[in-house]
């Protein structure tokens, strides 16, 4: 299959958008057989099944790379309480914030669970979305992880997109468990890690390091059976204060370190030392109006790969927009047009260990977008518009 007059943004390194102005690109099967100017089409891929793209631009499809899209109902009251001065760490202390939503999880059925979900990555794929990554952690007890879990994998069979999962039960202390955290890591997570590990529903493994959460003792114990299990780690670090989560997730080799507001310089240095990718959540840090803002220059000068999500959750960040995410990473972190489309493709690849899409060359994945767009720094500057023309998946329009 061949796509022609197109301009294609190919995000082929990471110091430019790559931009081939009257481009085309040959797909063979679910793969890039060929990318380059369109005069240039190789004979063998110009004889068959052709679709004119218009002049439209083509990027490689959007990968949301940290959601808790599967959760049981909303946060709206707590929304208002916050409003009317409350804090987030003040809600999570009195039982309310995760705990609340756990509560509602554990109530909800699979298939009400799935259907809500449904509706946040219909959303998703609105907008280009090709690939999510759904995090456990609003169960808390091994059947209720087991049930986010199934739900997350459910979804890629029920929808025409990719889902990685990320076994989070170091998310928050559950009621039972209120004053014995210890106890909850060593009695529950840990062997729901094994049991949901066991059932193939684990891609990699997540905590939350922070003072209403875990500590880096305890987050360790989760990581070295990720590690005995040879699965993956990344980390909810340095949201709310810097407790040491970055350079945990650096001695780890973690995959990413999720929200980094309050990470440091030398915690940049242990980043790109590990290879780890800052993965930065404008939603969250705009829902909970946060003032400081993650280090973006020192991950730049320490050449730490950035990558943008929605972090879509029913508290700190009910967002299901990934393109209000670049926009907000623009606008509140002053992350350029270039940076945060690397950040919802290349990058967000990179944060999920997949090696094979998030740019459009040769081999990766045919996931791509097409959009009512001339250049690609229209995506992030727009807001509450929706661009996508089109969107490829696996090959297929
Ligand atoms: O990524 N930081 C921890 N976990 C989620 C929030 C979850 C919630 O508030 O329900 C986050 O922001
Ligand atoms: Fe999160």
């Amino acid at each position: 299959m061949l796509f022609t007059n197109a301009q294609i943004a190919t995000l082929k390194s990471d110091d430019s958008f790559g931009l081939i102005a009257q481009g085309a690109i040959a797909v063979d099967g679910e793969k890039i057989a060929w990318v380059g100017p369109a005069h240039d089409v190789p004979q063998e891929y110009s004889g068959g099944e052709t679709h004119d793209l218009g002049g439209r631009l083509v990027t490689p499809a959007l990968i949301d790379c940290h959601s808790h899209i599967v959760f049981g109902g909303n946060r709206a009251t707590e929304f208002e309480l916050r409003l009317n001065g409350a804090s987030y760490e003040e809600l999570a202390r009195a039982g309310g914030g995760i705990v609340s939503t756990v509560t509602a999880t554990r109530a909800a059925s699979p298939e009400a669970l799935l259907a809500d979900a449904l509706t946040r990555v219909d959303a998703m794929i609105a907008e280009g979305v090709s690939l999510i990554e759904i995090k456990s952690g609003y169960g808390l007890d091994t059947e209720t992880e087991l049930k986010m879990l199934r739900a997350a994998r459910q979804i890629a069979l029920e929808r025409p997109v990719d889902v990685k999962t990320s076994f989070l039960g170091a998310h928050a202390v559950p009621v039972e468990f209120k004053d014995v955290p210890d106890r909850y890591i060593d009695e529950v997570c840990i062997p729901t890690l094994r049991a949901a590990h066991a059932e193939g529903l684990v891609d990699a493994v997540d905590g939350f390091c922070e003072g209403i959460a875990f500590d880096t003792a305890q987050i360790s114990r989760v990581f070295d059976v990720a590690v005995a299990l040879d699965l993956p780690v990344k980390l909810h670090a340095e949201q709310l204060s810097n407790i040491g989560g970055t350079q945990l997730a650096a001695k780890y080799g973690a995959l990413s370190a999720d929200h980094v507001e309050y990470a440091t310089g030398s915690d940049a240095q242990a980043m790109a030392t590990a290879g780890t990718v800052a993965v930065v959540l404008p939603g969250a840090f705009y829902t909970l109006r946060e003032t400081q803002a993650p280090p973006i220059q020192a991950f730049r000068d320490h050449g730490v790969a950035m990558a943008v999500a929605t972090d879509c959750n029913p508290g700190s960040s009910p967002l299901a927009s990934a393109l209000l995410a670049m926009n907000m990473a623009c606008t509140l972190f002053r992350m350029t047009p270039l940076e945060t489309l690397l950040g919802m493709t290349a990058h967000a690849a990179t944060a999920l260990g997949v090696q094979d899409r998030g740019r459009i060359v040769v081999g990766a994945r045919a996931d791509l977008c097409v959009w009512d767009a001339a250049h690609p720094a229209e995506l992030a500057y727009r807001i509450g518009f929706n661009p996508l023309h089109s969107r490829i998946f696996k090959g297929s329009l």
